[in-house]
């Protein structure tokens, strides 16, 4: 054996992978993993009790039970996914959105089937990023995609966010800074979250939907930009409008992606999603996608399509609205009821999705270094640290007075313990800043 052998000689990682840090959910989990009594108002998971096991027992039994379509089923299908899924989808669109598929521009064949909405974001990222292009985001933002963006070396710059969702307007005067630098040909994606946003659970407003592809297309020169919609909570409604997508005022399908998935309207285990896209993009995003892995689940596509075409699928998403709002509520009320009265403590309202965003005085930090991460450790509960869902500013800074909550893995009942001991641990760090001599905030 040779001398060395007990030091083993270092990778040589590409710069992808050195620009590609530890997933900031990784370390939540293992903090939950290694606590599993803790109340978890971290999870971004769907609840348990709901998923849809009797009916996919149900699809299972029956498509295997047909010797040829259990062998369609078993084998691989396109690179672009089953056909009979992307027509069922399309389907789906044109009642969600109200509009017939040639008002709004697209076909079975503009869509691809996915390993769930995120590969379709990551390939879509992958074909149009340039390590130094550029990407407009909300601050905050769903921070597994900022991931992506960091590790492909996109220079992610953002706007802030109001209760009506991304603030365009701020999209306009950054786009229109940026055309002045002579850098508008960096910039590929526009990226929004436009239904009960991860992690504020905000939503787009209507008028700010149409504006938004409108200062896309006014500032696309000679390549366009791309609007990027990430819908995976748009189906988990529980009150307001059923707004129209972003996609749905582009009906020449030149400017806008929306992605869509089966994760959190029906169930996560399917790990599959479909996305619309311009076709020039999906051409290459098919490139790509046959390098990753050729096709997604077939399995998981049948049964996805199964679910659409007997109704399961919008059972399933019916009572997860009813399931969730409760839920939703029980966490506001709860909210109401235990948060210390200080001044400068807010929270958000969703329509839907899965997140309330609680901004905290600046002198709480909520991050997972501060005191009050620890302290609702120790008494049981688990929350999501609002900086992971930030981009620093110029001076490398960012907000640590927010967190995410979530409503969506924990059961109704400890959905109050757990606030009660996130308000407890709250209010004896707010009690000890109060006391310290106001400099040191
Ligand atoms: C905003 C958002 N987009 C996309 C996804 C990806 O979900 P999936 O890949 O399971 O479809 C998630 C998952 O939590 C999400 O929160």
């Amino acid at each position: 054996m040779s001398a060395n052998a007990s030091s083993p000689k270092g990778l040589g990682l590409s710069a992808k992978a050195r620009r590609t840090g530890q997933p900031p959910i990784s370390y939540l989990m293992a903090v939950v993993v290694a606590n599993p009594k803790l109340i978890n108002l971290a999870a971004g998971f769907v609840d348990p009790l709901t998923l849809p096991v009797e009916p996919v027992r149900q699809i299972t039994q029956n498509l295997l039970a047909d010797t040829g379509r259990g062998r369609a089923a078993l084998q691989y299908d396109t690179t672009q996914g089953l056909a009979g899924l992307r027509r069922a989808a399309v389907e789906h669109l044109e009642k969600l959105d109200g509009k017939s598929a040639a008002e709004l521009g697209i076909s079975e064949r503009d869509l691809v089937i996915t390993t769930g909405s995120q590969q379709a974001l990551y390939l879509i990222g992958d074909v149009l990023i340039d390590p130094g292009d550029i990407v407009i985001t909300a601050n905050p933002c769903y921070f597994v995609f900022t991931g992506t963006l960091a590790s492909l070396g996109a220079k992610v710059l953002t706007v802030p966010m109001d209760e009506q969702g991304m603030d365009v307007e701020a999209v306009d005067r950054l786009l229109a800074r940026l055309a002045e630098q002579g850098l508008l040909e960096k910039v590929k994606l526009i990226y929004t979250t436009s239904y009960y946003q991860n992690p504020t659970g905000l939503t787009l407003s209507l008028p700010r939907r149409s504006r938004l592809l409108e200062i896309a297309k006014t500032f696309s020169g000679k390549r366009r930009i791309i609007v990027l919609e990430d819908a995976a909570y748009r189906e988990l409604r529980y009150d307001g409008p059923a707004l129209p997508s972003i996609k749905s005022f582009d009906p020449q399908n030149q400017y806008t992606v929306l992605t869509q998935t089966f994760s959190k309207p029906f169930a996560p285990g399917l790990k599959t999603g479909y996305t619309a896209m311009p076709a020039d993009l999906l051409e290459a995003v098919m490139h790509q996608k046959g390098n990753h892995d050729f096709g997604s689940s077939n399995l998981a596509q049948h049964i996805a399509l199964e679910a659409m075409l007997s109704g399961a699928y919008e059972r399933q998403a019916r009572l997860l609205c009813d399931s969730y709002r409760r839920k939703r509520d029980a966490m506001l009320e709860a909210l109401q009821r235990h948060m210390p009265s200080s001044a400068g403590i807010g929270w958000t309202r969703p329509a839907g999705g899965l997140y309330v965003w609680v901004t905290w005085p600046e002198a709480i930090d909520t991050s997972r270094g501060g005191r009050l991460f620890e302290s609702c450790i120790d008494r049981g509960v688990i929350y999501v640290p609002g900086d992971y869902c930030f981009q620093p500013d110029e001076k490398g800074r960012v907000p640590k007075n927010h967190m995410r909550l979530s409503f969506g893995q924990v059961s109704a009942e400890q959905i109050e313990p757990g606030v009660q001991r996130l308000a407890q641990a709250a209010a004896s760090c707010l009690a000890t800043s109060n006391q310290q001599p106001a400099t040191s905030l």
